[in-house]
């Protein structure tokens, strides 16, 4: 049985959480759309209800398609409980919302991706949360900031969409001190290349949407920790209601189950890219992990296995027209405001990860107008590489 050992993350992307839920002999898991379930035995209902029997009791609550999600994330993650939301925005207001009343005070950093940027800046201030958002790379300074004390710490690393890497451990180290919360967002690094639990953060999420799913075809979010925070987490999506879908649940499951296979390529690929753009002419600056030349390279070497499929660059020049001409030209990308899929996504952050954000927040965040965000896709990498090429000859 697959609980008894210890199988490595590729096993686990086949196989977790699935072979307790098969119905008759199905190799698959089931997709149970029916909203409530029914009890002959009422005081049986009773135990499901107060939780004492394991069951479902309505939909907006759990589902066993559902729950099949949360458990294979939750083995990947290597936590003790998972619970899932529609979306990834769903997952994080969720965590944020329970975790910190008025009077709270949270320290974040300001390159976060611009939907949890958005919470920060726009919502959390209304509910009289004080937010500190600190320099990124300034590690330093987001531990002077987490040392005046704080509810919680939210970090994302590596961040969207100037992918910079933030020492997990360091600031985990840091938060635990002061008793805060650390809640590390994962979706770029995945399972597959990184485990925040395993550094000291005491929660870590995915919006599922992106490299989990893989397939840009459902939304979703998902967290991990111990049982009591998912359980509070949990507690609160239930009642507010952004609940994932049972069919999208479906969808995220089998995407899965080639993550480990998608990474890999995604790895390898996104490093020979970001290689040759940052030798190009037309090219004045790649933002990559991988790349000996990132400011955090040594970090990611350090607590990450593989450094993500995502990179972003700057066209000489720094002019949006260059961006306007070159990105049409590309043959094998979606220009689109996604990432993590099995296409070659391709974007600017005005249009895409900051597309809720004004031009002036954007450029508080240090995001330039004109960066080109590049989630590689599962495509030969030769292909993608002599496709940049003809797209870069023509902007020059
Ligand atoms: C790093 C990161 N976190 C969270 C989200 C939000 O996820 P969703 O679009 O599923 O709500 C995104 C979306 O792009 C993201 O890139």
């Amino acid at each position: 049985m697959l609980t008894n050992t210890h199988p490595k993350l590729g096993t686990l992307s086949v196989w977790a959480g699935e072979e307790e839920y098969l119905l008759q002999g199905a190799t698959q898991a089931p997709v149970v759309h029916s909203v409530s379930f029914g009890y002959n035995d009422v005081d049986e209902w009773l135990q499901v209800a107060l939780g004492q029997k394991p069951g479902h009791i309505y939909g907006r609550n759990t589902n066993p398609t559902v729950q099949i999600f949360e458990e294979k994330v939750r083995r990947l993650e290597g936590a003790e409980a998972a619970t899932s939301a529609s979306t990834g925005m769903g997952i994080i207001s969720n965590a944020l919302f329970t975790l910190l009343s008025p009077g709270d005070r949270v320290v974040s950093v300001k390159d976060t991706y611009g939907g949890t940027n958005k919470i920060f800046i726009e919502f959390l201030p209304r509910f009289q949360v004080d937010v500190a958002l600190c320099d990124t790379a300034d590690h330093e300074a987001i531990e002077a900031e987490v040392a005046k004390g704080c509810k919680a710490l939210y970090l994302e690393s590596p961040t969207n969409p100037t992918v910079k890497v933030i020492d997990l451990a360091r600031l985990a180290k840091a938060g635990r001190e002061v008793g805060a919360v650390v809640i590390v967002d994962n979706t770029f690094a995945t399972p597959i290349n990184q485990n925040p639990l395993e550094l000291g953060a005491d929660l870590v999420l995915h919006s599922a949407t992106k490299f989990l799913g893989g397939h840009a075809d459902a939304l979703g979010g998902v967290i991990c920790g111990s049982k009591e925070l998912v359980e509070q987490i949990y507690h609160f999506r239930e009642i507010n209601g952004a609940t994932l879908h049972p069919m999208a649940a479906y969808l995220l499951l089998r995407g899965m189950k080639t993550l480990h296979l998608r990474i890999r390529q995604q790895n390898e690929s996104a490093l020979k890219i970001a290689r040759f753009l940052e030798t190009h002419p037309a090219i004045k600056r790649v933002f990559y992990p991988g790349l000996e030349s990132h400011q955090n390279h040594d970090i990611a070497r350090q607590q990450m296995r593989g450094f993500g499929g995502v990179l972003s660059f700057i066209l000489k020049g720094n002019d949006f027209d260059a961006v306007r001409a070159f990105l049409p030209r590309l043959r094998y990308a979606h220009a689109a405001a996604n990432l993590g899929a099995v296409e070659t996504i391709v974007g600017p952050p005005a249009t895409t990860s900051h597309v809720e954000c004004t031009r002036e927040e954007r450029e508080a965040m240090g995001i330039p107008e004109s960066l080109i965000r590049y989630s590689v896709g599962i495509e030969d990498t030769e292909d993608l590489i002599a496709d940049l090429e003809q797209a870069l000859a023509y902007v020059r």
